[in-house]
């Protein structure tokens, strides 16, 4: 496959061209403004929003770690994405250009989304909903979904958004945790070209013998037609329900830190957290974000985030930044091959596409697809690209750039996580010097370090140590909890560096020589599967859930194309009969259930023993090596080192 790399001399650093540094929405003078006065600066990015009662202060940190932004002021999220737009003369601009999987497709005005969201707000009061209620959304990526998310947002209700591809065990932990009252879902969703039922794995987690205590009711949008189970009283039909309700609503102000959101993650033990997200703070964050580091020109620019609205990415920049800043976008409900590889590329090409955001790990298939491909449509619409979710390999970059990119779009690599709720390092398209694979530098208003486990900083450029990075000052977009278990949250985060006073992100960093900042991935038994955050316990409990299995270890191998891959190692039962595949088959098949397809291990090795420390600790350096194929590091500390050799053999 050609790449640039192979074409042409690879360059160090991409600074952008004169021309969209011209027109950047960010000049260097935000860097300055910032540094002066941080408070002074988030305080003029919140006035980007509207304010039904303005903050008498910026930042409340006295209860740190749980921070207080725009602290006495009164906003409507909702009302900020959507009516104010509307207000101002804009309700003929496109919202939502959506395109289904099948090849229908719908557009949405802002006058179209206000209607959907107030009938929607109607009706979910109509059914009792108060401020402070949890509200569960399982749904794929339709127009209904954002609207939903937008009425919960517009009521003061708290949504907890479930992947759609999560299983229903996995959407029953999350509504037990939240207690949610209400579940918005679908009778079903296309994928690869099918339909495929989801309501009824809504059911198989809430009803049968043990129902979900907190569930009122489910509210079911027709999406595929095919037939549903149907729970009477309890299932309510959006067309029969919501679409009949009234399209006026008066939005009401809630407090700047009333909470928005719950977004379930994993972490380094079995049980997801449930991280909190409020108002005002989160909402200015992904607002300023989302104008700078997208240069986004609102009824200029196409824009596109190919992210699902189960995952913070969807939040972030598909929902709330987007819409806060009147963006006309791009919403694709279904997977970048159906029905072919030039999906994606026809979708940019069509709406004349121009900001296009997605994960290193789309861009690796891409290039094993090949660039003939793209090359095949017109993409000189697209004027700037972004990544996110895992480390960029500059290989990959340097495709991007010139294939996608065609060698004139300024590329921001985006780090943040579900914890920060908005993006708090990238590039500035119309200042920074790109590094391929580095995410380059804190964004204005946002401080961070990389200190080693001591909390001294590691010096620029430092090759041996590779340090933590950190987030040293508080930011407006910060989680400001784990729902139900505050002790968790200041374990998690706040303890490591508890004297510094320093957030812990959990991933692993340097600085180059230059000040770049490279992020290595993750230092916990978190595993990062194609951008997705799924951890090592998770899937072990999976697998012990079987009857067959008595040990199991799981760790992330590296993959070429999803970055990491789970591989898993598993000790039967005593007298259980290694069928061998059939039984490999049916142990992925329990994870898939457990937890969703997207945590089914890509290799299981059935072994004898698992390497172990004197003091027991599984020893995951050597079963990585093993897994990805390398010479075995130090055994030394390894109880009995003829465990090595029956790992080899399980392979
Ligand atoms: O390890 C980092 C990686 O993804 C983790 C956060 O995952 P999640 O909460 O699911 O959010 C993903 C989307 C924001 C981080 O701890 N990560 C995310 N973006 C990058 C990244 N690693 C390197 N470079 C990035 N741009």
């Amino acid at each position: 496959m050609p790449t640039e790399a192979t074409e042409k001399p690879v360059l160090a650093a991409y600074p952008p061209s004169a021309e969209f540094a011209a027109q950047a929405n960010g000049g260097a003078e935000l860097y300055s403004e910032a540094d002066s006065d941080r408070d002074a600066f988030w305080a003029k990015q919140a006035a980007r929003l509207h304010w039904h009662e303005p903050f008498n202060q910026v930042l409340d940190w006295s209860e740190a770690p749980v921070a207080k932004w725009f602290v006495g002021g009164k906003l409507n999220v909702a009302y900020n994405c959507v009516d104010r737009h509307v207000e101002a003369g804009y309700g003929d601009q496109v919202a939502i250009h959506w395109v289904g999987e099948p090849g229908d497709t719908r557009t949405l005005t802002y006058s179209d989304l206000l209607s959907l969201v107030s009938k929607t707000a109607n009706y979910l009061s109509e059914l009792g909903l108060q401020a402070g209620d949890r509200v569960a959304i399982y749904m794929p990526m339709i127009p209904e979904a954002i609207a939903s998310m937008l009425a919960c947002a517009r009521l003061g209700l708290t949504h907890s958004v479930v992947f759609a591809g999560f299983s229903s065990s996995a959407l029953r932990s999350r509504i037990d945790d939240a207690e949610a009252k209400l579940v918005i879902t679908t009778d079903g969703q296309f994928r690869r070209g099918k339909p495929a039922p989801l309501k009824a794995a809504v059911d198989e987690a809430i009803g049968g013998d043990t129902p979900a205590p907190s569930v009122e009711h489910v509210l079911v949008v027709r999406r595929t037609g095919e037939d549903t189970p149907w729970q009477a009283g309890r299932d309510l039909w959006w067309h029969e329900t919501v679409e009949k309700a009234s399209s006026e609503h008066t939005a009401e102000a809630f407090d700047s830190e009333h909470p928005l959101f719950l977004l379930y993650t994993s972490g380094t033990t079995g049980k997801p957290k449930g991280i909190l997200h409020t108002s005002g703070g989160y909402l200015t964050q992904a607002s300023y974000t989302h104008h700078y580091v997208f240069d986004h020109k609102p009824g200029e620019d196409v824009y596109w985030c190919t992210a699902d609205i189960g995952w913070v990415t969807g939040h972030s920049y598909i929902v709330y930044g987007p819409l806060s800043n009147r963006t006309t976008q791009v919403v694709y409900e279904g997977t970048p091959n159906s029905p072919n590889e030039h999906r994606h590329f026809e979708i940019i090409e069509n709406h004349g596409v121009t900001i296009y955001y997605t994960a290193p790990t789309l861009i690796r298939t891409f290039m094993k697809w090949g660039r003939e491909i793209p090359d095949a449509h017109n993409l000189s619409s697209l004027r700037l690209l972004g990544t996110v979710g895992e480390p960029i390999n500059p290989e990959a970059w340097r495709w991007y750039h010139s294939v996608l990119g065609g060698g004139r779009c300024p590329i921001v690599d985006t780090w943040w996580q579900t914890e920060t709720g908005a993006i708090m390092i990238s590039p500035l398209p119309g200042v920074t010097e790109c590094k391929p694979g580095s995410a380059m530098a804190p964004l204005p208003g946002i401080s961070m370090q990389i200190v080693d486990d001591e909390a001294h900083p590691v010096a620029r450029g430092a090759t041996e140590a590779n340090g933590y990075l950190v987030i040293d000052q508080p930011w407006p977009a910060m989680l400001r909890g784990i729902w139900g278990d505050m002790q968790r949250f200041k374990d998690t985060y706040w303890s490591r560096f508890a004297e510094q006073g320093y957030y812990f992100a959990g991933d692993g960093a340097k600085f180059d020589e230059d000040g770049a900042v490279w992020v290595l991935g993750r230092v916990d038994d978190v595993m990062n599967i194609s951008g997705h955050r799924i951890s090592t316990a998770e899937v072990e409990s999976a697998l012990v859930g079987h009857d067959a299995v008595a040990e199991s270890a799981v760790i992330g191998a590296t993959d070429a194309t999803t970055g990491q891959a789970i591989v898993a190692f598993v000790i039967l039962r005593q007298g259980v009969v290694n069928t061998g595949d059939e039984l490999v088959a049916d142990l992925r098949a329990t994870v898939s259930r457990d937890i969703g397809p997207i945590a089914k291990p890509r290799d299981i090795y059935i072994v004898p023993e698992l390497p172990k420390t004197r003091s027991g600790k599984i020893m995951r350096r050597l079963l990585r090596d093993v897994a990805e194929g390398r010479q075995l590091g130090d055994t030394s500390t390894l109880v009995d080192p003829g465990v090595v050799e029956s790992l080899r053999g399980g392979k």
